[in-house]
């Protein structure tokens, strides 16, 4: 997608404010960041916009607040750990609009940066309230969304801004549409999607869309027993969604009227125990027993994936192919990431990833440096997977 204006597009920023929203609602434990991933990704566009002469004013929500002023819910503690990661002095004010925030901008040298506060404490703000908006489009001449993990949300900073002012994307939400641009919307064929986690029942409408994209859609984890069982496969105590067994079929029909392949796991890891190195043995779909489950797909399958992978020249991967958070049965995940991993730093395959645990899984098999690209985004790409259109997105189309 290029229909968009970039930062590059911008000219001279000198004595211009840029009204960044980026996306600092990062996991926090006794009031310490665990995870700078997303601090990090806004300093290539805050130091872009400081490049071209802009004061850089930092938008961004923190939590679920609902409109409510809930302490604990402040960004304050996010300015200093900002400044450590960029590298510059990073200021804080305790409100997002009004005349106190005007002239802590005003007050800034000139290419300096500070930080708002929660967007959310402001009601207005979930609800593209066109007051609040105007109010804060009034402290800058130009809107810079860098937050694709917050693109799913019709929000003041994520939307309303783009009403009253030029609106650019940032150098992560471009990276990230072209990314994703690559992966789904334009990409190299084959496309092999690898799909898994617990529930099909939550992931419905992005495997309907799938199936009509790719070439491949492997299924893995507990979605996969769903699937299995509605091809008649004993899946014994394993979690197994028995009533979507006709929408299982449904997918699969329509996969096959569009030409796309299921790859579902030809062999199983078992166990009697959902627990960390419990005994468990690897088995064929029809030898599950009454009081076992499955935990894992087995290494045949695995050569399979890596077959499939071996012919795509695009993967797109969202969720995990077994329990990997307990070894041994981590190790489909694990196997099918490296081979993954391995194939896109050799640079036969463009590999995307992206989503909940999805990097977690990717960093805990050593693989995520590997790929393409990995998405900071949450919600934000399971939509986008689905197809849907992101407000946050649309509203920076030229
Ligand atoms: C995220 O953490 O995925 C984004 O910041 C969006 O947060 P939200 O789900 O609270 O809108």
């Amino acid at each position: 997608m290029t229909d968009f204006n970039r930062i590059d597009d911008a000219g001279d920023l000198t004595g211009k404010v840029a009204l960044t929203r980026v996306d600092f609602n990062v996991p926090m434990a006794d009031g310490k960041i665990t995870d700078d991933t997303r601090l990090v990704a806004a300093v290539e566009t805050v130091n872009a916009l400081r490049n071209k002469g802009a004061k850089v004013v930092l938008l961004a929500h923190f939590g679920r607040p609902k409109g409510e002023k809930v302490p604990e819910m402040s960004l304050a503690p996010v300015a200093p750990a900002f400044a450590k990661v960029i590298g510059h002095p990073v200021s804080f004010f305790e409100d997002c609009k009004g005349e106190g925030a005007k002239a802590a901008i005003e007050a800034l040298e000139e290419t300096g940066i500070i930080l708002l506060e929660n967007t959310r404490y402001y009601k207005g703000e979930e609800k593209n309230d066109p007051e609040l908006a105007k109010e804060i489009a009034a402290l800058g001449d130009l809107f810079v969304s860098d937050a694709f993990s917050a693109a799913h949300r019709a929000h003041v900073t994520t939307v309303g801004l783009a009403q009253f002012l030029p609106a650019y994307a940032g150098k992560s939400m471009e990276r990230e549409l072209d990314a994703l641009n690559a992966a789904l919307g334009t990409p190299k064929r084959p496309v092999v999607a690898v799909v898994g986690g617990a529930k099909v029942s939550s992931k419905i409408d992005l495997l309907k869309n799938l199936v009509s994209k790719v070439d491949y859609l492997v299924i893995g984890g507990g979605m996969a027993n769903t699937f299995l069982a509605a091809d008649g496969v004993d899946v014994g105590k394993s979690l197994c969604e028995h009533d979507l067994a006709d929408t299982a079929k449904q997918i699969d029909a329509n996969a096959k009227a569009a030409g796309c392949e299921i790859v579902l796991p030809v062999d199983l890891v078992c166990t009697k125990e959902f627990a960390a190195n419990a005994p468990n043995r690897t088995c064929g779909l029809d030898d599950v027993a009454a009081d076992e489950m499955i935990l894992d797909a087995g290494p045949a399958t695995v050569t399979r994936l890596e077959s499939v992978m071996d012919e795509a020249n695009t993967l797109i991967w969202n969720g995990p192919l077994g329990a990997f958070e307990m070894e041994p049965f981590d190790a489909a995940t694990v196997a099918a990431a490296k081979a993954a991993g391995k194939r896109a730093k050799e640079g036969s395959l463009i590999a995307v990833a992206g989503g909940g645990d999805t990097v977690a899984a990717l960093n805990h098999a050593g693989a995520a440096g590997d790929f393409t690209f990995i998405s900071t985004a949450g919600g934000a790409f399971l939509e986008w997977m689905e197809g849907k259109a992101l407000p946050g997105v649309e509203a920076l189309k030229k």
